[in-house]
């Protein structure tokens, strides 16, 4: 268990930010290059311990992994050939790898097992199970968390009208259709992140998109070029916060996923007087991406309600942050599902944000801020939530004193050089 100190008003932040490559689409390169028995290229696939836990569950159901000049060459086995794996899948903290196996596992004619870490085992595992079973999977959890069992089943094409909003729910659901007898057709009434749509409808015609539904066939025939990952917004988050909340500040992205459903809390933060602008805007294999420059900004309270939600889910911890320095009273309700998350992110965004001076209160649904000027260091825990660890660290940035954040290790989760690169921008002492 490791214990990072950052100190306050230590920090300039200008320059280019290297932020890491988009958790949620590396996971899906692997997923789709799995589908294809050529190998498929993966430029600038994120290497944190949530797509480890993807690579190594595919590994064990006979996918093979090659690692060349930085690249990585994935060399799949087709959807219904993979090998029965001799030993519990270990998801370890991804809920991302866990859901979307599930989906895949569901109508394979092999039993598996799927486990995760201390902290995936207190998630829910019923909201994917549920609509599973409805296509015919059978599924067994513990209470409803992992450890779950999948027995061989054969799935037959569903019609879904869902109101949940949940990409990992949508995103089991399109692959275990990929593996079902007929055809599939999915709504959801609340929009969330389209990444597996957007990879899939890139190579391969068994997914079609017709006025806000999905239509899945089986059995993908899929032609799949190299793959070249943006960079991650959700974890540009922290760092365009630490240049909006501190004096001076001009910092450049480059090659941001700017997927609409990815980069909400940039508009949200924009209603709030950030000055963020985008540039180089060009689409990448279905994903629109681009740069930012984001500048010292004097930010303004907003209030966000619960259709907004999913564009943002990933960054209420950091948005609350922006919402404790901006003027006024700010509220963020409807977000719920914060609770289900690698932690209560409710309860732990708010109790660690108070123990840096924030005025903020906790509700059922989201919380209440009121913004001061000034925070002050003190003693934090991340909770094992690598998004919780990051948001004390730049909160950290600009509170009077030294702030520690304990149980720092996780933010190799989805960053896992996230404390180098905040060091980078400390101020260089004048000779
Ligand atoms: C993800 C979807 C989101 C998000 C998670 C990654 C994905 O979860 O919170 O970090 O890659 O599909 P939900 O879809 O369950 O809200």
């Amino acid at each position: 268990m490791t214990k990072v100190a950052v100190e306050g008003n230590d920090f300039l932040f200008k320059g280019r930010i290297n932020v890491p490559a988009d958790k949620s689409i590396s996971h899906r390169a692997i997923i789709v290059s799995s589908f294809l028995t050529k190998v498929t290229k993966i430029t600038n696939l994120l290497i944190s311990e949530d797509v480890k836990s993807t690579i190594n569950c595919f590994s064990q159901l006979g996918v093979e992994f090659k690692e060349i000049n930085g690249d990585t060459y994935v060399k799949g086995t087709g959807i219904r050939n993979y090998l029965p794996p001799q030993n519990v899948l270990h998801c370890g903290n991804s809920g991302t790898t866990a859901r979307l196996l599930s989906g895949i596992l569901s109508g394979q004619n092999f039993s598996s097992q799927l486990d995760g870490d201390y902290s995936l085992r207190k998630r829910p595992m019923d909201r994917v199970k549920n609509p599973l079973e409805e296509m015919g999977a059978k599924i067994s959890t513990t209470n409803g968390k992992l450890p779950i069992n999948i027995s061989p089943a054969s799935l037959n094409g569903t019609e879904f009208n869902i109101n949940l909003g949940s990409a990992q729910i949508k995103s089991a659901i399109i692959f275990a259709a990929l593996t079902a007898n007929s055809e599939t057709k999915f709504r959801d009434k609340k929009k969330s992140r389209d990444h597996t749509e957007i990879m899939l409808s890139n190579c391969t015609e068994n997914i079609r998109i017709e006025n806000d539904a999905i239509y899945i066939t089986p059995d993908p025939v899929v032609e799949l070029g190299d793959i070249d990952v943006p960079n991650d917004p959700s974890s540009a988050a922290f760092f365009i916060v630490a240049g909006l909340i501190n004096h001076d500040s001009e910092l450049i992205f480059k090659n941001l996923c700017l997927n609409p459903m990815r980069i909400g809390f940039i508009r949200i933060l924009q209603t709030m007087g950030a000055d963020i602008e985008f540039m180089n805007l060009v689409e990448k294999s279905g994903e629109k991406t681009g740069d930012i420059v984001v500048k010292s900004s004097k930010l303004k309270s907003i209030q966000v309600v619960g259709e907004s939600i999913p564009a943002i889910i990933d960054e209420i911890p950091i948005l609350c942050l922006a919402c404790s320095l901006a003027e006024g009273e700010s509220m963020i309700s409807g977000a719920k599902e914060l609770r289900f998350k690698e932690s209560d992110r409710i309860k732990t965004t708010v109790t660690e944000l108070k123990k840096l001076g924030c005025d903020i209160e906790e509700m059922n649904d989201g919380m209440k801020i009121r913004g001061k000027e000034e925070l002050k260091g003190a003693l934090c825990e991340s909770h094992g939530d690598h998004r919780i660890a990051m948001m004390i660290a730049i909160a950290g940035t600009k509170a009077i004193g030294r702030t520690i954040i304990k149980n720092s290790e996780c933010v190799s989760i989805s960053f896992p050089n996230f404390f180098e690169s905040l060091k980078g921008f400390r101020k260089k002492i004048q000779s």
